[in-house]
């Protein structure tokens, strides 16, 4: 069904932010991240003489290693520098040099115009790694774990929760869920709202989708029916200096045993990863048998290999 070198190549010529994919290349992409996960053998060359370059202004466990595997796995190579992009040199430069040694960009970074001005520079495409908006790459690998989790393709009817700071995982989930067709609640704090342009694009989506959006204040309201419930942490990479102010805002936004209790008896917990035990989530929660952290970890690597078979190849 996907044989290797038929890949179907996205038309975005990068992948910055969720909806750089349409629908039917997101389906197409969960579809191939299930296959390359079956028989991961079968693209062992997929990537041969290919290689990606990743720029990090920020760190990274499951990201760094990931793409590197990928890489790996499927015959190709990575090379990695951390710290910041565009002061040693113009960002400008930054990428017409990288594009003529790689195949591909993938760059974690703290403000989106940096992710999106690499784009604007280089010849190869280039992936978001995470940015203070949007963290696309792990939507993908979310969604395929509620994929397998709550099996067949069709995700209409399931609610995805989303319970804590309305930050970059939350507003890549937001719209993914949506325009799949997947009700999405968020339950949030004042002042920690998502961007409103982010609100406004997701409620098109569910517009189309037939998909339902509830954000609101009350946890127990968002958790209702739930069939996963996930959250981040309270200050993101870059807001360590609000640590303190955040437990304040934050300290009934926690996943708890008895906030989880609340969500359907089959529901999941789900974390990006890296997690705060005891502030946005118990240890029990953590440890939950209902927990699928690992999964969403794991599938970092289909779904980033699935994503890069169809920019690379
Ligand atoms: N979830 C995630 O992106 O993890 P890292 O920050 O370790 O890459
Ligand atoms: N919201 C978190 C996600 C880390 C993977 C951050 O930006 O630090």
């Amino acid at each position: 069904m996907f044989a290797p070198n038929q890949i179907l190549k996205t038309a975005a010529p990068d992948f910055l932010k969720d909806l750089d994919l349409t629908d039917d290349e997101l389906l197409y992409l969960l579809d191939l991240a299930a296959e390359v996960k079956a028989c991961p053998a079968d693209y062992a060359h997929a990537l041969d003489g290919k290689n990606l370059g990743m720029l990090f202004e920020k760190p990274s466990l499951r990201t760094k290693l990931t793409f590197e595997l990928a890489m790996k796995q499927m015959g190709g190579g990575s090379v990695f520098l951390e710290g910041p992009i565009g002061v040693r040199e113009p960002l400008k430069d930054v990428a017409r040099n990288l594009d003529r040694w790689v195949n591909g960009l993938v760059a974690r970074v703290f403000l989106q115009s940096t992710v999106d001005g690499l784009a604007e520079w280089s010849r190869v495409p280039v992936i978001n790694a995470l940015s203070d908006l949007y963290h696309p790459c792990q939507a993908l690998a979310d969604i395929q774990t509620i994929r397998e989790r709550f099996g067949g393709a069709s995700l209409h009817g399931l609610k995805l929760t989303f319970i804590g700071d309305g930050n970059n995982v939350a507003q890549s989930l937001m719209l993914t869920g949506l325009r799949l067709g997947m009700d999405f609640a968020l339950g949030c704090p004042e002042g920690y709202l998502p961007d409103p342009e982010i609100v406004i694009q997701a409620e098109g989506l569910a517009a189309v989708s037939g998909a339902r959006l509830l954000i609101t204040h009350d946890t127990a309201a968002a958790v209702a029916g739930a069939h996963a419930v996930y959250t981040d942490v309270w200050a993101s990479m870059g807001q360590e200096q609000e640590a303190v102010e955040r437990r304040r805002a934050f300290r009934n936004y926690q996943v708890n045993d008895a906030l989880f209790a609340q969500a359907r008896p089959d529901a999941v917990f789900m974390h990006c990863l890296p997690a705060k035990r005891d502030e946005e989530v118990t240890d029990s929660i953590m440890e939950h048998p209902r927990s699928v952290v690992f999964d969403q970890a794991e599938n970092r690597l289909h779904a980033q290999k699935a994503l890069l078979l169809m920019m690379l190849t």
